[in-house]
């Protein structure tokens, strides 16, 4: 039996017909921008992540791009980010105006704030915690940050829909903060969004104009902006799968704790095993020393699986200009030249889990027999 590393029908099939009715809706009276259902679901949002104003838009990446120049980035500031992550929390940087300073993450995938603050004493103006995989980075040391150092914190939420520590969620620790929808994530659209979240009216205003090509009213262009809007057809299907996203996270934990309990193998490592509602598992990560290996063992044994990401940051060859040392961020390079990710989504059977759980535990038998 084959395994899936994500199938996203088993969360869809059962709303296909409140999908349908929404798309007929929408359909029915011509309004696919700026209508009820967005400010709904901007709403219902902020209300769920704990702040007091949501702006849907385009893609994760626009949020953080948007969000920053909202928040006050400007052109040629030094903006602190990790040297694991997906690139569009680097690019997004760069196109919003920024100057990127790397720091290495922890064993756990997370940025390194003791490193951060080193180099936040030498002068930042912002810095980006990414919450990689769905754990959030210590909120309490964020804030402390913040208050100690007098810099701007923006969030990227794009992997960590949910998460929270110490009672602080993700989303609400900064002046801003970005999600993502692509489909895949904790909360997927069914095409592609994003949202920015804030508690600054101010920057919430700007962000709003930003996403229209800088307008404060129609034809008005105070900012030179972008057109990047959440559609209505979009943030009715996230309204409708916003309901379900406690429990979809709760599913993901028990996945990552069933896999805690079962997979024992000295050759592979489950990093980051927090099961205590701080990592909503949008990916569980595996390392080992061999990991072509144990991707080929996998794959023969049909358990689907990913990479995330199989290139660090500063090893791109896009960013070269910037002329980061290869060497100098060794935890960022271990986690993405052996890591992967093992399935996990809402609606995975225990049997599904089973299965991954045992070929895990497979990798290196056979081997072994040879050698002795
Ligand atoms: C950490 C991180 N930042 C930013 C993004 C960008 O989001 P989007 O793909 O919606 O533009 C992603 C999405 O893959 C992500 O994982």
């Amino acid at each position: 039996m084959k395994v899936p590393f994500l199938d996203m029908w088993r969360m869809h099939g059962p709303l296909e017909e409140e999908f349908v009715t929404s798309f007929r809706k929408i359909l029915g009276k011509n309004g696919f921008t700026k209508g009820d259902e967005l400010s709904e679901f901007e709403s219902n949002f902020a209300a769920w992540i704990g702040t007091d104003y949501c702006t849907g838009v385009g893609s994760g990446h626009d949020a953080i791009v948007l969000g920053l120049q909202a928040c006050g980035l400007k052109k040629g500031q030094k903006v602190i980010a990790p040297a694991m992550t997906f690139i569009s929390t680097i690019t997004a940087i760069i196109q919003a105006g920024g100057e990127p300073v790397l720091v290495d993450v922890d064993s756990e995938g997370l940025i390194d704030l003791n490193k951060a603050e080193e180099l936040i004493k030498s002068g930042i103006d912002f810095m980006v915690p990414v919450h990689l995989y769905g754990q959030i980075v210590n909120p309490k040391e964020l804030i402390r940050l913040k208050e100690v150092y007098n810099i701007k914190i923006f969030e990227d939420c794009a992997q960590a829909h949910g998460a929270q520590r110490d009672g602080i969620r993700a989303g609400t620790v900064g002046d801003g903060a970005a999600f993502s929808f692509y489909p895949g994530k904790n909360l997927g659209a069914l095409g592609d969004g994003g949202a920015f979240v804030t508690s600054n009216q101010d920057f919430n205003q700007k962000m709003i104009a930003l996403r229209e090509h800088g307008q404060t009213k129609k034809y008005y262009h105070k900012y030179i902006g972008s057109t990047s809007r959440l559609d209505n057809i979009q943030a009715s299907f996230l309204n409708t799968k916003l309901r379900y996203m406690d429990e979809w996270n709760l599913h993901r934990i028990n996945v990552a704790k069933s896999y805690s309990e079962q997979i024992h193998n000295d050759q592979i490592k489950l990093i980051s095993n927090k099961l205590d509602g701080s990592h909503v598992y949008h990916l569980v990560i595996a390392t080992s020393d061999n990991i072509d290996d144990l991707s080929m063992h996998l794959e023969n044994n049909q358990i689907g699986f990913g990479r995330h990401y199989p290139i660090p940051i500063h090893h791109l060859e896009c960013f070269k200009q910037f002329g980061w040392d290869k060497k100098s961020y060794p935890n960022a390079e271990y986690i993405a030249y052996n890591s992967i990710s093992l399935p996990v989504f809402p609606g995975m059977s225990p049997t599904e889990v089973e299965l991954v759980a045992n070929a895990m535990n497979s990798f290196g038998l056979s081997q072994l027999r040879v050698a002795s």
